[in-house]
């Protein structure tokens, strides 16, 4: 498939240098979401618990769709590894408030992305963050929402998963998300 990038056979664009490497922040915020979750079930805290696993299937997605992206583009998508997991927290204020910074990072990590695709005249590519940036507001909301919650709760736990059960369901896909590599699993 040809596209309106720069990236040429002498190497990739910025761009898609960039996208490369968002491939493993997704990669990395999936894990890590898996650690926070696996904090949540070992304390019996399942509706903390279901969230934060749901959350990755979500981040597993976007790496996929990034893949997906690549492919289409004739950039090398290379599988890397995950950057470093955390798994020690002391109270479950600090992974809701750890998730919220994540988050805020990876909006970060758009907005170079779309800065950077602008100022190289990838509009190709400038069209297909567009879906990341409204999802990246909809997931810092979440988990800020949440760390307001945990905050208000005053460490009754109890009031949190009834929160959670009542308010954070499940979301069905969204068919305007773009389309993975392979199976989407959220
Ligand atoms: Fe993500
Ligand atoms: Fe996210």
């Amino acid at each position: 498939m040809t596209s309106t990038t720069k990236t040429t056979e002498h190497g990739l664009s910025k761009f898609h240098r960039l996208l490369v490497d968002q491939v493993r922040h997704e990669f990395t915020a999936s894990q890590q979401y898996i650690a926070l979750a696996a904090w949540f079930d070992d304390r019996d805290l399942p509706q903390l618990a279901r969230v934060f696993y749901r959350q990755s299937l979500e981040e597993r997605d976007h790496a996929m769709m990034i893949v997906r992206f690549l492919l289409d583009s004739d950039v090398p998508a290379t599988i890397p590894q995950t950057d470093e997991i955390q798994n020690d927290f002391e109270e479950p204020r600090d992974l809701v408030a750890f998730a919220l910074r994540q988050e805020r990072e990876v909006t970060s990590q758009f907005h170079l992305l779309a800065r950077t695709a602008r100022e190289e005249g990838d509009y190709t590519g400038e069209q297909f963050l567009q879906w990341f940036l409204k999802e990246q507001t909809e997931e810092e909301a979440k988990m800020s929402t949440l760390l307001a919650v945990v905050d208000r709760s005053n460490g009754n736990l109890f009031d949190v998963e009834t929160f959670v059960a009542r308010e954070m369901p499940d979301e069905p896909s969204d068919p305007t998300a773009p389309a993975t590599a392979g199976p989407s699993v959220s």
